[in-house]
């Protein structure tokens, strides 16, 4: 997929609750990416809004969302944990917001779907205030035979899978970044092959990123 492409899975949105699984694994993950925030956060590729339970009603949450079925479910998530979100239809490549706006974003599972990665964290990276940090949790690339077989499966999957790419390589992108400091990075036990592993972690934004 382009970057101009239209972004519109119907039926991964409609399945992404049943598929994902939320309650038992992923909780402890969504609360480490909620835990302690505070200030302005934006919710990068919020889905179907699987966070908003997770985060401090208090919070001046941001989220963007390009697929019209995940965002219509989104507002009903957020009516539901009472979450005031400012969703916006607009893709991480090119974030409607002005430099230094946020104290924290939040990339759940979403690096592996964007079009064009780099010009993402180019655009977190512009979009964070000097300090704030990047939370992810991500399913990357992973080592040796599986690796060759995310490749062989990614064209396939990646059509089933709302442009899911099992074999992007998230943690070399985050931790080569000029822009950020690796805070913390661990892998956890969750997904299976071939969208694992899963690490999460964090990245602060530095006071100033070389060539800004
Ligand atoms: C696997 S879902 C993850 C949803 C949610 N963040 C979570 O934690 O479960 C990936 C989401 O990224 C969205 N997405 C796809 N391309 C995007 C882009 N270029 N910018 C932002 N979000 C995008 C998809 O529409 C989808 O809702």
């Amino acid at each position: 997929m382009t970057s101009t492409e239209e972004i519109s899975h119907p039926l991964f949105a409609a399945l992404y609750d049943r598929v994902m699984p939320e309650r038992l694994l992923l909780r402890p993950h969504r609360e480490y990416l909620a835990r302690g925030l505070s200030g302005r956060v934006l919710d990068l590729g919020a889905g179907n809004g699987p966070m908003f339970p997770y985060v401090d009603p208090g919070l001046e949450y941001h989220a963007v969302e390009p697929d019209p079925h995940m965002r219509r479910r989104a507002r009903e998530a957020a009516r539901e944990a009472g979450l005031g979100v400012d969703l916006r239809d607009a893709r991480a490549e090119s974030l409607p917001y002005p430099d230094d706006s946020f104290d924290a974003v939040i990339a759940g599972m979403v690096f592996c779907t964007i079009a064009d990665p780099d010009a993402a964290l180019e655009e977190v990276a512009r979009v964070l205030k000097p300090g704030g940090e990047v939370r992810f949790l991500e399913h990357v690339r992973a080592d040796g035979w599986r690796a060759t077989g995310q490749d062989l499966l990614t064209p396939v999957w990646k059509r089933a899978g709302g442009g899911c790419h099992p074999n992007r390589e998230t943690v070399e992108r985050f931790v080569g970044h000029e822009a950020f400091d690796l805070v913390e990075l661990e892998r956890v036990r969750v997904g299976v092959f071939p969208a694992a592993p899963f690490v999460r972690g964090r990245l602060r934004r530095r006071a100033e990123p070389i060539g800004r």
